[in-house]
Protein backbone atom coordinates (compact mmCIF):
# COMPACT_ATOMS: atom_id res chain seq x y z
CA UNK A 1 0.00 0.00 0.00
CA UNK A 2 1.45 3.48 -1.06
CA UNK A 3 1.70 5.88 1.86
CA UNK A 4 -0.32 8.52 1.91
CA UNK A 5 0.47 11.96 1.52
CA UNK A 6 -1.43 15.17 1.90
CA UNK A 7 -3.72 16.15 -0.52
CA UNK A 8 -2.40 19.60 -1.26
CA UNK A 9 0.82 21.36 -0.41
CA UNK A 10 -0.93 23.59 1.75
CA UNK A 11 -2.10 20.72 3.11
CA UNK A 12 1.31 19.81 5.18
CA UNK A 13 1.42 23.41 6.68
CA UNK A 14 -2.50 23.14 8.14
CA UNK A 15 -2.09 20.27 9.38
CA UNK A 16 1.15 21.45 11.30
CA UNK A 17 -0.56 24.44 12.66
CA UNK A 18 -3.47 22.39 13.54
CA UNK A 19 -1.42 20.09 15.97
CA UNK A 20 0.09 23.19 17.49
CA UNK A 21 -2.86 25.02 17.73
CA UNK A 22 -5.08 23.84 20.37
CA UNK A 23 -5.19 23.46 24.02
CA UNK A 24 -1.60 24.34 24.48
CA UNK A 25 -2.53 28.14 23.50
CA UNK A 26 -6.45 28.39 24.33
CA UNK A 27 -6.53 26.67 27.63
CA UNK A 28 -3.09 26.02 28.93
CA UNK A 29 -1.31 29.48 27.94
CA UNK A 30 -3.02 31.43 30.17
CA UNK A 31 -3.19 29.19 33.15
CA UNK A 32 0.98 29.69 32.64
CA UNK A 33 0.74 33.28 32.09
CA UNK A 34 -1.15 33.25 35.20
CA UNK A 35 0.60 30.81 37.46
CA UNK A 36 4.53 32.54 36.30
CA UNK A 37 4.07 36.21 37.10
CA UNK A 38 1.98 37.45 33.73
CA UNK A 39 4.84 39.13 31.45
CA UNK A 40 7.55 37.32 32.78
CA UNK A 41 6.50 34.47 31.61
CA UNK A 42 5.47 35.95 28.51
CA UNK A 43 9.47 37.08 27.80
CA UNK A 44 10.56 33.96 28.57
CA UNK A 45 7.63 32.00 26.76
CA UNK A 46 8.44 34.20 23.25
CA UNK A 47 12.16 33.75 23.48
CA UNK A 48 11.96 30.01 23.75
CA UNK A 49 9.45 29.42 20.82
CA UNK A 50 11.78 31.81 18.77
CA UNK A 51 15.28 30.70 19.41
CA UNK A 52 14.96 27.31 20.42
CA UNK A 53 11.30 25.75 18.90
CA UNK A 54 11.96 27.49 15.75
CA UNK A 55 15.40 25.77 14.95
CA UNK A 56 14.39 22.61 16.37
CA UNK A 57 10.86 22.40 14.43
CA UNK A 58 13.28 22.57 11.34
CA UNK A 59 15.27 19.76 12.66
CA UNK A 60 12.24 17.26 13.27
CA UNK A 61 10.74 18.70 9.61
CA UNK A 62 14.06 17.58 8.43
CA UNK A 63 14.24 13.60 9.34
CA UNK A 64 10.59 13.70 8.66
CA UNK A 65 10.86 14.60 5.20
CA UNK A 66 14.20 12.71 4.33
CA UNK A 67 12.89 9.66 5.80
CA UNK A 68 9.30 9.53 4.92
CA UNK A 69 8.66 7.36 8.07
CA UNK A 70 6.96 7.81 11.48
CA UNK A 71 8.70 9.26 13.97
CA UNK A 72 10.06 5.92 15.84
CA UNK A 73 11.30 4.50 12.13
CA UNK A 74 12.49 7.80 10.98
CA UNK A 75 14.69 8.62 13.99
CA UNK A 76 16.37 5.44 13.96
CA UNK A 77 17.15 5.51 10.35
CA UNK A 78 18.66 9.23 10.24
CA UNK A 79 20.71 8.77 13.43
CA UNK A 80 20.63 5.28 13.97
CA UNK A 81 22.62 3.20 16.47
CA UNK A 82 20.82 3.76 19.95
CA UNK A 83 18.75 6.25 19.00
CA UNK A 84 16.35 3.65 17.87
CA UNK A 85 15.17 3.54 21.03
CA UNK A 86 13.86 7.48 20.80
CA UNK A 87 10.90 5.98 19.06
CA UNK A 88 9.40 4.30 22.75
CA UNK A 89 9.58 7.57 24.29
CA UNK A 90 7.99 9.40 21.46
CA UNK A 91 4.91 6.24 21.56
CA UNK A 92 5.12 7.10 25.21
CA UNK A 93 4.47 11.39 25.83
CA UNK A 94 1.85 11.07 23.13
CA UNK A 95 0.10 8.63 25.16
CA UNK A 96 0.54 10.33 28.49
CA UNK A 97 -0.22 14.07 26.81
CA UNK A 98 -3.73 12.57 25.08
CA UNK A 99 -4.65 10.90 28.19
CA UNK A 100 -5.24 13.71 30.03
CA UNK A 101 -5.40 16.02 27.08
CA UNK A 102 -8.69 14.51 26.27
CA UNK A 103 -10.44 15.54 30.06
CA UNK A 104 -9.49 19.15 29.41
CA UNK A 105 -11.03 18.23 25.87
CA UNK A 106 -14.15 16.82 27.57
CA UNK A 107 -14.50 19.96 29.57
CA UNK A 108 -14.56 22.47 26.41
CA UNK A 109 -17.57 20.17 25.14
CA UNK A 110 -19.01 20.42 27.98
CA UNK A 111 -18.74 24.42 27.40
CA UNK A 112 -19.99 23.15 24.10
CA UNK A 113 -23.61 21.42 25.17
CA UNK A 114 -23.46 24.37 28.39
CA UNK A 115 -23.73 27.16 25.76
CA UNK A 116 -27.46 25.29 24.76
CA UNK A 117 -28.81 24.72 28.11
CA UNK A 118 -27.05 28.14 29.89
CA UNK A 119 -25.52 26.34 32.70
CA UNK A 120 -22.29 28.45 32.87
CA UNK A 121 -24.03 31.87 31.91
CA UNK A 122 -26.02 34.56 34.85
CA UNK A 123 -25.62 34.66 38.59
CA UNK A 124 -26.08 32.73 41.62
CA UNK A 125 -28.25 33.39 44.05
CA UNK A 126 -25.49 35.59 46.27
CA UNK A 127 -24.88 37.35 43.03
CA UNK A 128 -22.05 36.01 41.84
CA UNK A 129 -21.43 34.88 38.40
CA UNK A 130 -22.17 31.10 37.89
CA UNK A 131 -19.00 30.55 36.20
CA UNK A 132 -16.77 29.26 39.17
CA UNK A 133 -19.22 27.37 39.88
CA UNK A 134 -20.32 25.97 36.85
CA UNK A 135 -16.41 25.25 36.17
CA UNK A 136 -16.43 23.16 39.33
CA UNK A 137 -18.90 20.70 38.67
CA UNK A 138 -18.07 19.81 35.49
CA UNK A 139 -14.27 19.71 35.49
CA UNK A 140 -14.39 16.43 38.30
CA UNK A 141 -16.33 13.42 38.63
CA UNK A 142 -18.40 10.98 36.73
CA UNK A 143 -19.80 13.66 33.94
CA UNK A 144 -16.31 14.50 33.46
CA UNK A 145 -15.59 11.04 32.70
CA UNK A 146 -18.33 10.14 30.42
CA UNK A 147 -17.17 13.74 28.52
CA UNK A 148 -13.30 12.24 28.02
CA UNK A 149 -14.84 9.16 26.29
CA UNK A 150 -17.04 10.95 24.04
CA UNK A 151 -13.79 13.20 23.33
CA UNK A 152 -11.75 9.81 22.88
CA UNK A 153 -14.49 8.36 20.66
CA UNK A 154 -14.31 11.11 18.55
CA UNK A 155 -10.74 11.05 18.21
CA UNK A 156 -10.97 7.57 17.23
CA UNK A 157 -13.61 8.14 14.66
CA UNK A 158 -11.40 10.72 12.91
CA UNK A 159 -8.36 9.28 12.75
CA UNK A 160 -9.44 5.52 11.53
CA UNK A 161 -10.66 7.82 8.55
CA UNK A 162 -7.50 8.28 7.24
CA UNK A 163 -4.90 11.75 7.39
CA UNK A 164 -6.33 13.41 4.11
CA UNK A 165 -9.62 14.01 5.29
CA UNK A 166 -10.00 13.86 8.65
CA UNK A 167 -6.97 16.48 9.18
CA UNK A 168 -7.05 19.15 6.59
CA UNK A 169 -10.52 19.48 6.50
CA UNK A 170 -10.72 20.59 10.30
CA UNK A 171 -7.64 23.27 9.92
CA UNK A 172 -9.16 24.94 7.18
CA UNK A 173 -12.30 25.97 8.82
CA UNK A 174 -10.53 26.41 12.04
CA UNK A 175 -7.74 28.32 11.66
CA UNK A 176 -10.00 31.59 10.00
CA UNK A 177 -12.59 30.91 12.46
CA UNK A 178 -10.34 31.23 15.70
CA UNK A 179 -9.02 34.33 13.98
CA UNK A 180 -12.39 35.84 13.46
CA UNK A 181 -14.10 34.62 17.13
CA UNK A 182 -11.29 35.60 19.47
CA UNK A 183 -10.76 38.64 17.18
CA UNK A 184 -14.24 39.91 18.29
CA UNK A 185 -13.69 38.67 21.77
CA UNK A 186 -10.27 40.39 22.02
CA UNK A 187 -12.39 43.64 21.06
CA UNK A 188 -14.74 43.07 23.50
CA UNK A 189 -12.28 42.62 26.23
CA UNK A 190 -10.55 46.02 25.18
CA UNK A 191 -13.67 47.70 26.29
CA UNK A 192 -13.79 46.67 29.51
CA UNK A 193 -12.74 48.60 32.93
CA UNK A 194 -9.67 46.44 33.75
CA UNK A 195 -8.02 46.20 30.44
CA UNK A 196 -5.63 48.46 31.49
CA UNK A 197 -4.42 46.85 34.23
CA UNK A 198 -4.52 43.38 32.50
CA UNK A 199 -2.51 44.25 29.70
CA UNK A 200 0.40 46.09 32.48
CA UNK A 201 -0.08 42.61 33.58
CA UNK A 202 0.81 40.71 30.78
CA UNK A 203 2.43 42.66 28.46
CA UNK A 204 5.17 44.81 30.72
CA UNK A 205 7.83 42.31 32.27
CA UNK A 206 9.66 43.19 35.43
CA UNK A 207 13.24 42.45 35.26
CA UNK A 208 13.39 41.74 39.12
CA UNK A 209 10.46 39.33 38.69
CA UNK A 210 12.69 37.38 36.36
CA UNK A 211 15.57 37.06 37.97
CA UNK A 212 14.60 36.18 41.40
CA UNK A 213 12.05 33.63 39.70
CA UNK A 214 13.80 31.68 36.69
CA UNK A 215 14.10 28.82 38.55
CA UNK A 216 10.44 28.26 37.78
CA UNK A 217 10.22 30.46 34.84
CA UNK A 218 12.74 28.77 32.71
CA UNK A 219 11.26 25.11 33.15
CA UNK A 220 8.02 26.51 32.73
CA UNK A 221 8.07 28.15 29.50
CA UNK A 222 10.68 25.47 28.01
CA UNK A 223 7.42 23.20 28.57
CA UNK A 224 5.26 25.80 27.00
CA UNK A 225 7.51 26.52 24.04
CA UNK A 226 7.33 22.34 23.66
CA UNK A 227 4.18 22.06 24.35
CA UNK A 228 2.60 24.53 22.39
CA UNK A 229 4.44 23.89 18.83
CA UNK A 230 3.90 20.26 19.18
CA UNK A 231 7.86 19.74 19.90
CA UNK A 232 10.10 16.71 21.32
CA UNK A 233 7.66 13.77 20.37
CA UNK A 234 8.02 13.44 16.78
CA UNK A 235 4.67 14.87 15.46
CA UNK A 236 6.35 17.41 12.88
CA UNK A 237 8.36 13.86 11.91
CA UNK A 238 5.65 12.72 11.89
CA UNK A 239 3.45 15.13 9.36
CA UNK A 240 6.70 15.92 7.46
CA UNK A 241 6.98 12.40 6.45
CA UNK A 242 3.84 12.97 4.51
CA UNK A 243 4.97 15.84 2.26
CA UNK A 244 5.72 14.51 -1.32
CA UNK A 245 7.47 17.59 -2.00
CA UNK A 246 10.49 19.71 -1.62
CA UNK A 247 9.14 23.05 -0.78
CA UNK A 248 10.88 25.40 1.85
CA UNK A 249 10.94 24.23 5.07
CA UNK A 250 12.08 27.57 6.69
CA UNK A 251 9.63 29.41 5.72
CA UNK A 252 6.63 26.50 6.14
CA UNK A 253 8.39 27.05 10.31
CA UNK A 254 7.89 30.93 10.24
CA UNK A 255 4.43 30.76 9.12
CA UNK A 256 3.59 27.88 11.61
CA UNK A 257 5.47 29.64 14.44
CA UNK A 258 4.03 32.92 13.57
CA UNK A 259 0.24 31.95 13.85
CA UNK A 260 0.53 29.82 16.57
CA UNK A 261 1.99 32.46 18.76
CA UNK A 262 -0.92 34.55 17.50
CA UNK A 263 -3.19 32.70 18.92
CA UNK A 264 -1.56 32.70 22.36
CA UNK A 265 -0.97 35.84 22.34
CA UNK A 266 -4.79 36.67 21.35
CA UNK A 267 -6.37 34.63 24.24
CA UNK A 268 -4.74 36.57 26.60
CA UNK A 269 -5.96 39.57 25.69
CA UNK A 270 -9.12 37.79 25.93
CA UNK A 271 -8.44 36.18 29.23
CA UNK A 272 -6.61 38.19 31.71
CA UNK A 273 -9.15 41.60 31.01
CA UNK A 274 -11.80 39.71 31.85
CA UNK A 275 -9.90 38.27 34.74
CA UNK A 276 -9.44 41.28 35.94
CA UNK A 277 -12.69 43.02 35.17
CA UNK A 278 -14.36 40.18 37.31
CA UNK A 279 -12.03 40.94 40.16
CA UNK A 280 -10.15 37.43 40.03
CA UNK A 281 -7.00 37.47 41.06
CA UNK A 282 -4.80 35.34 37.69
CA UNK A 283 -3.05 33.89 40.01
CA UNK A 284 -5.69 31.81 41.51
CA UNK A 285 -7.15 31.13 38.88
CA UNK A 286 -5.22 27.76 38.02
CA UNK A 287 -6.47 25.44 35.26
CA UNK A 288 -10.24 27.23 35.23
CA UNK A 289 -8.70 30.35 33.62
CA UNK A 290 -10.09 30.24 30.42
CA UNK A 291 -13.33 28.66 31.49
CA UNK A 292 -14.06 30.90 34.04
CA UNK A 293 -13.04 33.80 32.35
CA UNK A 294 -14.90 33.41 29.11
CA UNK A 295 -18.41 32.07 30.99
CA UNK A 296 -18.10 34.89 32.93
CA UNK A 297 -17.88 37.44 29.98
CA UNK A 298 -20.40 36.04 27.77
CA UNK A 299 -23.16 36.74 30.56
CA UNK A 300 -22.78 40.15 29.65
CA UNK A 301 -22.85 39.94 26.13
CA UNK A 302 -25.63 40.07 23.75
CA UNK A 303 -25.75 36.96 22.00
CA UNK A 304 -23.52 36.11 24.59
CA UNK A 305 -24.66 32.00 24.61
CA UNK A 306 -24.63 32.16 20.99
CA UNK A 307 -21.24 33.43 20.56
CA UNK A 308 -19.78 31.02 23.74
CA UNK A 309 -21.19 28.38 21.49
CA UNK A 310 -19.01 29.42 18.81
CA UNK A 311 -16.28 29.56 21.11
CA UNK A 312 -15.74 26.90 22.64
CA UNK A 313 -16.67 24.76 18.88
CA UNK A 314 -14.14 26.18 17.78
CA UNK A 315 -11.52 25.48 20.38
CA UNK A 316 -13.08 21.76 20.67
CA UNK A 317 -12.13 21.84 16.96
CA UNK A 318 -8.88 23.22 17.44
CA UNK A 319 -8.19 20.30 20.63
CA UNK A 320 -9.38 17.77 18.15
CA UNK A 321 -7.11 18.60 15.43
CA UNK A 322 -4.30 18.80 18.03
CA UNK A 323 -5.51 15.57 19.73
CA UNK A 324 -5.17 13.94 16.48
CA UNK A 325 -1.64 14.48 16.12
CA UNK A 326 -1.09 13.06 19.47
CA UNK A 327 -2.68 9.64 18.68
CA UNK A 328 -0.93 9.97 15.05
CA UNK A 329 2.32 9.45 16.20
CA UNK A 330 0.93 6.19 18.07
CA UNK A 331 -0.67 5.13 15.13
CA UNK A 332 1.62 5.47 12.08
CA UNK A 333 4.14 3.65 14.27
CA UNK A 334 2.00 0.67 14.85
CA UNK A 335 1.03 0.70 11.02
CA UNK A 336 4.47 0.83 9.42
CA UNK A 337 6.09 -1.31 11.54
CA UNK A 338 3.85 -3.73 12.50
CA UNK A 339 1.40 -3.48 9.53
CA UNK A 340 -1.25 -3.47 12.06
CA UNK A 341 -4.44 -1.98 10.41
CA UNK A 342 -5.09 1.59 10.96
CA UNK A 343 -8.82 1.27 12.12
CA UNK A 344 -7.36 -1.78 14.81
CA UNK A 345 -4.24 0.41 16.07
CA UNK A 346 -6.71 3.87 16.28
CA UNK A 347 -8.91 1.93 18.38
CA UNK A 348 -6.99 -0.26 20.39
CA UNK A 349 -4.52 2.73 21.25
CA UNK A 350 -7.39 4.96 21.97
CA UNK A 351 -9.30 2.24 24.61
CA UNK A 352 -5.75 2.86 26.29
CA UNK A 353 -5.10 6.38 26.35
CA UNK A 354 -8.84 6.56 27.44
CA UNK A 355 -7.75 4.41 30.76
CA UNK A 356 -4.64 6.06 31.90
CA UNK A 357 -6.86 9.70 31.54
CA UNK A 358 -9.80 8.75 34.07
CA UNK A 359 -7.61 9.29 37.13
CA UNK A 360 -7.50 12.96 35.61
CA UNK A 361 -11.06 13.21 36.10
CA UNK A 362 -11.36 12.92 39.92
CA UNK A 363 -9.11 15.24 41.20
CA UNK A 364 -7.45 18.27 39.75
CA UNK A 365 -4.82 17.70 41.70
CA UNK A 366 -4.10 14.80 38.80
CA UNK A 367 -4.15 17.78 36.11
CA UNK A 368 -1.01 19.57 37.21
CA UNK A 369 0.13 15.56 37.93
CA UNK A 370 0.04 14.63 34.32
CA UNK A 371 0.57 17.86 32.93
CA UNK A 372 4.02 19.52 34.21
CA UNK A 373 5.37 15.59 33.84
CA UNK A 374 4.29 15.36 30.40
CA UNK A 375 5.38 19.30 29.32
CA UNK A 376 8.09 20.15 31.39
CA UNK A 377 10.23 16.28 32.06
CA UNK A 378 9.18 14.28 28.95
CA UNK A 379 8.80 16.78 26.00
CA UNK A 380 12.05 18.45 26.97
CA UNK A 381 13.88 15.14 27.52
CA UNK A 382 12.17 14.20 24.13
CA UNK A 383 13.39 17.29 22.75
CA UNK A 384 16.75 16.87 24.16
CA UNK A 385 17.51 13.84 22.71
CA UNK A 386 16.04 14.62 19.63
CA UNK A 387 18.32 17.39 19.01
CA UNK A 388 21.21 15.47 20.03
CA UNK A 389 20.79 12.72 17.41
CA UNK A 390 20.13 15.15 14.65
CA UNK A 391 22.20 17.63 14.99
CA UNK A 392 25.47 15.68 16.40
CA UNK A 393 24.69 12.40 14.28
CA UNK A 394 24.15 13.21 11.20
CA UNK A 395 24.17 17.03 10.55
CA UNK A 396 25.31 17.08 6.81
CA UNK A 397 21.93 15.39 5.82
CA UNK A 398 20.01 17.66 7.78
CA UNK A 399 21.99 20.53 6.22
CA UNK A 400 21.49 19.07 3.09
CA UNK A 401 17.34 18.10 3.53
CA UNK A 402 16.68 21.48 4.87
CA UNK A 403 18.30 23.51 1.74
CA UNK A 404 16.19 21.42 -0.94
CA UNK A 405 13.53 23.39 -1.40
CA UNK A 406 15.51 26.70 -0.42
CA UNK A 407 19.10 26.59 -1.91
CA UNK A 408 22.65 26.94 -0.90
CA UNK A 409 22.54 28.46 2.70
CA UNK A 410 26.03 28.60 2.89
CA UNK A 411 26.74 29.90 6.67
CA UNK A 412 23.12 29.80 7.70
CA UNK A 413 23.13 26.15 7.37
CA UNK A 414 25.92 25.91 9.82
CA UNK A 415 24.50 28.27 12.08
CA UNK A 416 21.55 26.35 12.80
CA UNK A 417 23.53 23.40 12.86
CA UNK A 418 25.86 25.02 16.05
CA UNK A 419 23.16 26.66 17.38
CA UNK A 420 21.05 23.30 18.14
CA UNK A 421 24.15 21.47 19.15
CA UNK A 422 24.84 24.15 21.74
CA UNK A 423 23.05 26.65 22.98
CA UNK A 424 19.54 25.00 22.15
CA UNK A 425 20.77 21.70 24.10
CA UNK A 426 21.85 23.62 27.01
CA UNK A 427 19.38 25.19 27.83
CA UNK A 428 17.25 22.40 27.60
CA UNK A 429 19.13 20.79 29.78
CA UNK A 430 18.99 23.05 32.09
CA UNK A 431 15.66 23.38 31.47
CA UNK A 432 15.21 19.69 32.44
CA UNK A 433 17.11 19.89 35.41
CA UNK A 434 15.08 22.41 36.82
CA UNK A 435 11.87 20.77 35.42
CA UNK A 436 12.37 17.59 37.47
CA UNK A 437 13.51 19.32 40.76
CA UNK A 438 10.58 21.53 40.42
CA UNK A 439 8.19 18.58 39.96
CA UNK A 440 9.95 17.04 43.17
CA UNK A 441 8.41 19.63 45.10
CA UNK A 442 4.86 19.17 43.36
CA UNK A 443 5.21 15.83 44.41
CA UNK A 444 6.36 16.45 47.90
CA UNK A 445 4.14 19.18 48.42
CA UNK A 446 0.61 19.53 46.59
CA UNK A 447 0.57 16.16 45.59
CA UNK A 448 1.20 14.63 48.72
CA UNK A 449 -1.20 16.65 50.75
CA UNK A 450 -3.86 14.94 48.61
CA UNK A 451 -2.91 11.85 49.16
CA UNK A 452 -2.74 12.65 52.57
CA UNK A 453 -6.48 14.05 52.20
CA UNK A 454 -7.75 10.60 50.70
N1 LIG B 1 0.50 21.73 20.47
C1 LIG B 1 -0.72 21.18 20.99
C2 LIG B 1 -1.46 22.31 21.68
O1 LIG B 1 -0.91 23.37 21.86
C3 LIG B 1 -0.50 20.04 21.92
C4 LIG B 1 0.45 19.02 21.45
C5 LIG B 1 1.62 18.77 22.15
C6 LIG B 1 0.20 18.30 20.30
C7 LIG B 1 2.55 17.86 21.73
C8 LIG B 1 1.10 17.38 19.85
C9 LIG B 1 2.28 17.16 20.56
O2 LIG B 1 -2.58 22.15 22.08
Amino acid sequence: MARETWGTRIGFILAAVGSAIGLGNIWRFPFQVSQEGGAAFMVMYLAFVLLIGFPAMLAEFVVGRKTELNAVGGIREFAGGMWSYLGGLFVFIGFVILSYYSVIGGWVLRYVVGSFTGGYVGTTAEGAPVAQQYFGQISTGMDTLLFHAIFMAIVIGVVAVGVKQGIELAVKVMVPAIFLIFGILAVYAFTLGGAGQAYAYYLSPDLGYILANWKSLVPAAAGQGFFTLSLGMGVMITYASYLDSDENLALDGVSIVALNTGISIITGLIVFPILFTAGIDPATSGPGALFVSIASALGDLPFGRGVGFLFFLTVFIAALSSAISLIEVVVSYAIDEFQIDRIKATSVAGIAIFLLGAPVTTDLVFVDLYDIFAAQILLVLGGVLLMISITWVNADQAVEELQKGIGDLGALGTLWIWMVRIPVVVVLLISLYLGITGYIEFLQGPFAEYLASL
